[in-house]
């Protein structure tokens, strides 16, 4: 059985709006039930921390519209730092006593609500068996520029071998814990769970996810979710 921990103390900055994305409703339930509901269906999670803004005001209404996807599993709510790292920290210390520090966690954005079950699944299988922990990303499949200061192409990058970090991402609590007390320790702002390990040397696995697994960053974002639920929902008949 494994642990989740959903960072959800964004401001959604670059969304803009009053309500933070994870709040927006789409399909009668908001982005953040959307993503805990893949998390809580999922046999092998046995339960979930969700980290908030100090403050948040709306998080009671989704926690009671996830209560049927929990079927009792654990749902831990805590508050969250500046920094996304800072949050992550946060919701690792919560986890109960119960979690051993060579236990695997996941790490999963309250802005990524269209994780598919079957990748969760391969991410967990693999994840688990590798000593290090793994990630679900995705091969790039555009060709890269990088731009000089005038907004002119100054190089190609060349794309094979590059790769899209997604969530979740898969590591022991122990470990996780250590690579992101070592960053912020030595200043390090790190985007993602793995950056933190990769200061510490270690090489997580790259898991090929689905391309739709995506981030919900700007409004066009959420007509893209909207749409895939209403596909879904279709297709379900
Ligand atoms: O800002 P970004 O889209 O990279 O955030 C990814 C996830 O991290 C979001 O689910 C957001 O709510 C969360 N986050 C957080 N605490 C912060 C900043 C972001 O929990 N201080």
């Amino acid at each position: 059985m494994t642990w989740a921990i959903v960072p959800a103390a964004g401001r959604g900055a670059r969304f803009g709006g009053e309500r933070p994305k994870q709040y927006l409703e789409v399909a009668g339930k908001t982005v953040l039930a959307h993503t805990l509901g893949v998390l809580l269906r999922h046999p092998e999670v046995s339960g979930v921390v969700v980290v908030l803004a100090a403050g948040d005001q709306d998080w009671t209404d989704t926690a009671l519209s996830i209560l049927n996807d929990a079927a009792g599993k654990s749902i831990i709510a805590c508050t969250g730092g500046s920094e996304r790292a800072d949050s992550v920290l946060a919701g690792l210390r919560e986890l109960p006593g119960s979690v051993a520090d060579d236990e695997y966690v996941l790490v999963h954005d309250a802005a990524r609500p269209n994780l598919h079950p079957f990748d969760l699944d391969v991410l967990l299988k693999r994840g688990r068996a590798d000593p290090v922990g793994a990630i679900l990303a995705a091969p790039v499949r555009d060709t890269l520029k990088r731009a000089d200061s005038a907004g002119r192409i100054d190089t190609t990058t060349p794309r094979e071998s590059l790769w899209r970090a997604m969530t979740p991402q898969y590591f022991p609590r122990g470990t996780l814990t250590r690579a992101l007390e070592s960053a912020r320790a030595a200043g390090v702002s790190v985007t993602d769970e793995a950056m933190a390990l990769e200061r510490l040397g270690l090489h997580p696995l790259l898991v090929e996810g689905r391309e739709d697994n995506l981030k919900i960053t700007t409004p066009a974002d959420l007509g893209y979710f909207e749409w895939l639920q209403t596909q879904r929902q279709l297709a379900a008949g």
